[in-house]
Order: structure tokens, then C-alpha cells, then sequence
């Protein structure tokens, strides 16, 4: 096995990058249940730099670790930190990358991973940069969309917060070497950004863009829902303004497939109604579950270790 160094973008991945982890990931998932037990990353550390809130990707990372044998260092609240005092990103990165064998770094600014790369001595993951990329959830959405639909030929609805979201900014390079059909649902304020639709259609994806959410429910296999994402509009009054505009309810999922998943990054606000969550629709609970066997597949590539 090839070790990988930093995860920053799924944007170059090839298909048999993704399917390597989505394989080990599936090897992992009985220790990620607790049913097995594994010592194979005993003795290494990994290090959390959140500079952002995250419930899921900071303690699936905690769980995949302790799961595997490894220890966690977690540099805690910002506050907490010498970065209260003034000290910068790449000298925080230069000194935690000393003290553990890989680094998740999440932050609010869009590169901040790729120029932390460029200082860290360990593989830095990309935990989410502002609206950028995150790419361990793309390989767990590609994962989840495996086990509870099919990966090749999928026809997919991406929805909510195209603009701010960077999951699908992320997902959306992963779907094109999967041969998807993608129909992309969000108000015209939250487009997806002309710069990924354009590097898509490079790549000869279909794509569909419409505002409504009863155009496409009848004929897709996975609807991919998102949270517009408040904290980065600049003008509060725009959020107000739009965020009431997507909302999946029991009625409408009614109309698609009784194959069909719903599926999304969590955390969720109103955009998916609860009544779901006890359909077979539902998808985004197990979703976030499979963030576990990924992130451990993960971290066994970035730090060298044989499963
Ligand atoms: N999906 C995701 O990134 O969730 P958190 O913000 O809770 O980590």
C-alpha cells in the first residue's frame, strides 16, 4: 500500500483512489461497531485543530482513533490556545505537527488546509475550509451512497446551499468518476459556484439545474440535502431572506422511489423534516455512523499502516 500525505481536495482523486479506501473502510467497519478489536495504530497520535464548531468529523477522527489503538491530542477552543495570544496558522502547524503522526485541521478560511500542507512535517487532513473542500466527508457520502443505493450510474439531486456548501463542492468531483446524473437543486442566490460547473462538464457530467425540489423528487435514486450555512453570509439579511426556501417533508419524499435515500452532512436545521427520520428514506443518521470505518481507513493510508 501506497501511503497518501495530505488530503486536502477530492478534486484529483481517480476512481481507484476512492474505491482503495471505500474497500478498507469496509474491512474496518466491525471495529468501527465495536464488534472486533483492533490495535493497529497503537502508538501513533493524531492531532485536532478545530478552529470551527464540528460535532461529527472531530469525534468520528476521536472514535476512529481510539477504535484502532491511537491517542488523540486535541488542542481544545481556540481561546484555549496560544492562538489567543496572536501566534499564526503556520506556526501552530509547524510545532503540532511534531508532536503527532497527522493532523485534522478544520477552519473558516478556503485554503487554509492546502497552506498548512506547506508547513506541516505530518499529512494534514482536511476537515473543512471554510467553503471549500471537505473531503473525508465526501468519502463517507461515497461510501454511504454504496452501501444503501449504487455507485455507478446514480442519478443524484444535490440540495440547499450549493454556493456555501462544501461538502458538495467536494461530493460533486467524487460523483464525476462514478459516471453520475446530477441535478443540482438550490434558489439562484446559492448556485453552485460557474467555476465547479465548469470543471464538470469538463469532465462530461450531467448536469440539471432547477430551483424545485418536486421536479426531481420522482426520478432520482439519492437526494443529497444541505443547510444553507448562516454563518457565511455576509449580510444576515440575505439568510433571512432565503432560508426558509428548501424543506423536505414526508409528502413529497412519498412521491420517489421507495428505493430512494435521503441523505446529508448533518448538522440539519429545518431543511429536512423529522417525520423522515423514522422512514426507510432516511439515510443521514447511518451516514453519519460510516464517518467511523472511513476516517479509520483514512488515517491507517495517511499513516502508513497495513490493514
Ligand atoms: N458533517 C460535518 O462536517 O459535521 P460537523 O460540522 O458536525 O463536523
Amino acid at each position: 500500500m501506497r501511503p497518501m500525505h495530505h488530503i486536502i481536495s477530492t478534486r484529483e482523486y481517480s476512481k481507484e483512489m476512492f474505491d482503495e479506501i471505500l474497500e478498507m473502510a469496509e474491512k474496518l467497519e466491525p471495529i468501527a461497531r465495536g464488534e472486533q478489536h483492533s490495535t493497529i495504530l497503537d502508538g501513533k497520535i493524531l492531532a485536532l485543530l478545530f478552529f470551527e464548531p464540528s460535532t461529527r468529523t472531530r469525534m468520528s477522527f476521536e472514535t476512529a482513533m481510539y477504535r484502532l489503538g491511537g491517542k488523540v491530542l486535541n488542542m481544545g477552543s481556540v481561546e484555549a490556545s496560544s492562538i489567543a495570544k496572536g501566534e499564526s496558522l503556520s506556526d501552530t502547524i509547524r510545532v503540532t505537527s511534531q508532536y503527532a503522526d497527522a493532523i485534522v485541521l478544520r477552519h473558516p478560511r478556503e485554503g487554509a488546509a492546502l497552506m498548512a500542507s506547506e508547513y506541516s512535517s505530518s499529512p494534514v487532513i482536511n476537515g473543512g475550509d471554510g467553503a471549500g473542500h471537505h473531503p473525508t466527508q465526501t468519502l463517507l457520502d461515497l461510501y454511504t451512497i454504496k452501501r444503501e443505493s449504487r455507485l455507478e450510474n446514480l442519478n443524484i439531486a444535490l440540495a440547499g446551499d450549493l454556493k456555501y456548501g462544501r461538502t458538495v463542492h467536494s461530493l460533486c468531483y467524487a460523483l464525476s468518476r462514478y459516471n453520475a446524473q446530477i441535478t443540482l437543486v438550490s434558489p439562484p442566490e446559492l448556485k453552485l459556484p460557474d467555476r465547479i460547473v465548469d470543471d464538470l462538464k469538463k469532465r462530461n457530467i450531467h448536469i440539471h439545474e432547477t430551483e424545485s425540489l418536486e421536479d426531481v423528487i420522482e426520478n432520482i435514486d439519492v437526494l443529497y440535502m444541505t443547510r444553507i450555512q448562516k454563518e457565511r453570509f455576509p449580510d444576515p439579511a440575505e439568510f433571512n431572506r432565503i432560508s426558509y426556501k428548501m424543506r423536505l417533508t414526508k409528502d413529497l419524499i412519498q412521491k420517489g422511489k421507495p428505493s430512494l435515500r435521503i441523505m446529508h452532512p448533518l448538522p440539519r436545521v429545518n431543511e429536512i423534516s423529522p417525520e423522515i427520520d423514522d422512514t426507510p428514506h432516511a439515510g443521514y443518521f447511518k451516514q453519519a455512523f460510516y464517518g467511523v470505518p472511513v476516517r479509520m481507513a483514512i488515517l491507517c493510508k495517511v499513516m502508513g499502516v497495513q490493514i
